[in-house]
């Protein structure tokens, strides 16, 4: 019975195929026959440009359609879930704002974030401030997620949500969606950190090793993990593949790794406001050394161990001496992070 069933549908798929081809070849030959014969009067009979239009219409169409993942910006995108009064707290103005990118559905990526690295008052004497940015929910899951969203900023109060779809391709707007925020409702915030949910992150060596809370002023500061002498990748098989026609150069300026890079405040406002003019892309890092690259800016270097784009395996002492390690996952967090809170003498931090 079911021998005999896979036969018929193998037959009736065969002769499907089958005529389906001899359509094709006859059709193809009928046009040519039409074509070949007809070609001559079919011009001339045409009314005047009703040849070139077709082309031309397609021609239009193709270019007044934008690519999937150009960016609109800018754009007056909401603040779904926002907190204005984050940044007049009762600690006085914040010495760091971490903006961390997460996506809606990431609720426990932020609670092992929230007990971990995350923890506003981790560095004594230090005022930080956690955001966890986010945009919205794929259609699907929306309802559901979003009541969960609300009922976990109610218990955090630490989700900045803004009006757009949450997509890998629209990280650029998360990004400066977040410094719209500190624009609009932290400008005197020290130093901005914008950092990935899938690292390790060492707030007190980021803050007093790199940012140094009682040196100078650096107006034009930022740092990370820089990278030089990159471009675009043209083959899109690559995750950061590079259409043409979004960004034509062949090559990038100097950015900083976009896993974890800090910006001084006031770099941040002028990074924000030279962002408007300049046509975004995707990929956040490189668009941010763009900016930078507009206002004359070139990140500073840190100690070449103290940004790592790579995974390195947990040992107490040489994350001590680290700001952030990418590619760490919360349940790893949650397991290090007991043994790297133990105090511990024998390290050589500074
Ligand atoms: C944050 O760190 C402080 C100081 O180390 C600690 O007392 C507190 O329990 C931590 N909070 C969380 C949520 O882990
Ligand atoms: C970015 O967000 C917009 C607005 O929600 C959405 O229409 C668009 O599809 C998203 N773009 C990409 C590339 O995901
Ligand atoms: C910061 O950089 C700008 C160039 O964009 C320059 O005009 C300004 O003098 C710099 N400020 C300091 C304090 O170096
Ligand atoms: C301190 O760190 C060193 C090197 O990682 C390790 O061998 C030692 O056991 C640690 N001591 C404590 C008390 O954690």
């Amino acid at each position: 019975m079911k021998l005999s069933r896979r036969r018929l549908v193998m037959g009736t798929l065969l002769g499907t195929a089958f005529g389906a081809l001899l359509i094709l070849l006859v059709g193809q030959f009928v046009d040519f026959q039409t074509l070949s014969s007809d070609l001559k009067p079919l011009v001339s009979t045409e009314p005047a440009g009703g040849s070139l239009s077709l082309p031309l219409r397609k021609f239009e169409w193709k270019t007044r359609t934008p690519h999937p993942w150009e960016l609109k910006y800018p754009y007056p995108y909401p603040f779904l879930v926002t907190h204005p009064n984050k940044c007049k707290g009762p600690r006085g103005a914040p010495f760091l704002l971490m903006l961390v990118m997460t996506r809606p559905q990431d609720v426990g990526i932020r609670q092992a974030i929230r007990q971990t690295w995350g923890n506003e008052t981790l560095v004594p004497g230090v005022v930080i401030l956690r955001l966890f940015v986010l945009g919205l929910p794929q259609p699907l899951f929306a309802e559901k997620l979003q009541a969960l969203l609300e009922e976990e900023d109610r218990e955090h109060g630490d989700l900045l949500q803004v009006g757009f779809l949450d997509t890998y391709h629209n990280l650029t707007l998360k990004v400066l969606m977040g410094l719209e925020w500190m624009a609009r409702y932290c400008p005197s915030v020290q130093y901005v950190l914008k950092v990935d949910s899938d690292v390790f992150l060492n707030p007190s060596f980021l803050v007093r090793q790199v940012l140094q809370p009682n040196g100078p002023p650096r107006p034009n500061f930022t740092t990370g993990y820089i990278y030089t002498n990159t471009g675009p990748l043209r083959n899109p098989a690559f995750k950061w593949y590079m259409p043409p026609e979004l960004y034509l150069q062949d090559k990038y300026p100097p950015y900083c790794g976009g896993p974890g890079y800090v910006l001084s405040g006031s770099l941040a406002l002028r990074v924000l406001a030279v962002a408007q003019t300049l046509k975004a892309i995707y990929l956040e890092d490189v668009f941010v050394g763009l900016c930078l690259q507009r206002l004359g800016v070139k990140p500073t270097p840190s100690s070449p161990e103290a940004f790592l784009m790579f995974r390195l395996q947990y040992e107490h002492c040489a994350f001590h001496r680290l700001a952030l390690v990418h590619h760490f996952q919360s349940q790893e967090l949650l397991q290090i992070w007991p043994d790297f809170q133990r105090v511990n003498r024998t390290c050589n931090v500074a």
